[in-house]
């Protein structure tokens, strides 16, 4: 058995791209996101060696004492590493080496066989909102309390506690009695203010449903604030997020609806001029959801919609495309739907699952045109909106992508 096999990789090579985000609903969650066991397999790599220049290497070692006979009689296939998808750019160069020799095959980024879930936004209230939220709620408190004559101790003027989603404000009254009286109007409090910052953050619709939760209790940190011994509510207020119009079509809209889905992620590349900017789209095959179905069984991809703003027609200078066969890309000339349809289509495409597992869309505009003044969406985040279409326009499932 050679046991001191060296392997050298002329940059940090990358064949799983997947990020955390990404793996909320992915089937195997954890890196080698694969049904294979994790331990009983002979080889190993050493601690890479950094060389400098972007050159990294790794020995490979063998050791069988502990492999399971099948594993250590499986050999060594391929090696995959777990790497930031923001990495995984055309027009990074990477090569891989064993033994001096060039490997066989180049390395290549791959996504992981699953619907990619829609970033995961987290709720963030920004510090001057906490404040602002925070200042009416002790306001309304203690012009209620002044009403039914329950006596506050001084800070009057508490200092707010924000971050994150959480926004913390304590007052403190001067006994047990004074806080009984609020008791009758806590719950109708709590429920005001949880309406109000609802209202506040909306419901936008790259959102999952969460819930908006008032708290009256005891001092202490969320969630585990202890019961106070004299007043205490909660209310709660659901988002559901209202879903977009678009495609303007009857279609199935349902991510994993057919095999084909988009990386939610954009990158930014140079254009093919030096005042022109394009921001690029990867395509990626996943298990369908029901694949016996019309739309699971579908395996071809047509075109992609992207819900845009049709006043910038005249900003889209070119559409890229190259599915993962090709080493080039090929010109398309940007189309746009009916006046009215918001809609800008990449077509035709007409990919088999091979080509777009790893297929790439650029559109390229001046460089002063973001994405996000082209992408219509009904939040202010910066996201795009577009539909892969099966051939017969009775199958869209609709992606997200965020700029990263
Ligand atoms: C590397 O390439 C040379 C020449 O093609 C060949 O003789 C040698 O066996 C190769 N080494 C490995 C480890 O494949
Ligand atoms: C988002 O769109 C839905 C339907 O398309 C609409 O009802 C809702 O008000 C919009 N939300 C925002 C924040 O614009
Ligand atoms: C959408 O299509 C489905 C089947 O393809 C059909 O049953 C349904 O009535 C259509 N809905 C509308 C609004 O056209
Ligand atoms: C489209 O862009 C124009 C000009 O930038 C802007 O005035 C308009 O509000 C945008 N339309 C939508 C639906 O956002």
């Amino acid at each position: 058995m050679r046991s001191d096999w060296k392997l050298l990789l002329l940059m940090a090579a990358a064949f799983a791209a997947a990020n955390a985000q990404d793996l909320v609903s992915m089937k195997y969650k954890v890196f080698p996101f694969c049904n294979c066991p994790p331990s009983g397999f002979p080889y190993s790599l050493s601690p890479p060696k950094d060389y400098g220049n972007g050159k990294y290497c790794f020995t490979l070692l063998v050791d069988t004492s502990s492999s399971t006979e099948a594993c250590a009689r499986a050999g060594l296939y391929k090696i995959e590493f777990n790497v930031n998808p923001a990495c995984d750019k055309w027009s990074l160069d990477i090569k891989a080496t064993i033994n001096g020799n060039f490997s066989l095959q180049k390395p290549d980024f791959h996504f992981p066989a699953s619907p990619p879930a829609p970033p995961v936004f987290s709720l963030n209230i920004p510090v001057d909102q906490c404040r602002a939220l925070a200042n009416k709620v002790v306001d309304e408190f203690i012009a209620q309390a002044e009403g039914v004559g329950a006596r506050l101790l001084s800070p009057l003027n508490p200092e707010p506690y924000c971050e994150g989603s959480l926004v913390k404000v304590c007052l403190t009254f001067a006994s047990n009695a004074d806080a009984e009286k609020l008791e009758p109007y806590a719950l109708t409090m709590a429920d005001t203010w949880a309406g109000f910052l609802l209202d506040s953050i909306g419901c936008p619709s790259e959102f999952s449903p969460f819930n908006v939760v008032v708290s009256i209790r005891g001092d202490g940190t969320w969630p585990d604030a202890p019961a106070s011994k004299c007043l205490n509510a909660e209310a709660s207020r659901n988002c559901k997020p209202l879903p977009i119009r678009f495609p303007p079509c009857n279609c199935t809209t349902t991510v994993g609806a057919t095999p084909f889905a988009l990386l939610p992620y954009t990158e930014t590349v140079p254009g093919t001029k030096k005042d022109r900017v394009q921001y690029c789209f990867r395509t990626a095959v996943v298990q369908p959801n029901d694949p016996n179905s019309r739309c699971g069984s579908s395996d071809t991809l047509a075109k992609i919609e992207f819900w845009a703003n049709e006043t910038m027609r005249r900003s889209v200078l070119g559409v890229y495309v190259r599915p993962s066969d090709a080493d080039t890309f090929r010109y398309i000339a940007p189309s746009w739907a009916a006046v009215g349809e918001q809609t800008f289509k990449v077509t035709p495409l007409r990919w088999s699952k091979a080509q777009a597992d790893g297929g790439k869309v650029c559109l390229e505009f001046n460089q002063n045109v973001d994405l996000s003044s082209f992408c219509l969406t009904n939040s202010s985040r910066k996201v795009c909106w577009m539909s892969l279409f099966s051939p017969d326009n009775k199958c869209c499932p609709l992606f997200l992508a965020a700029s990263i």
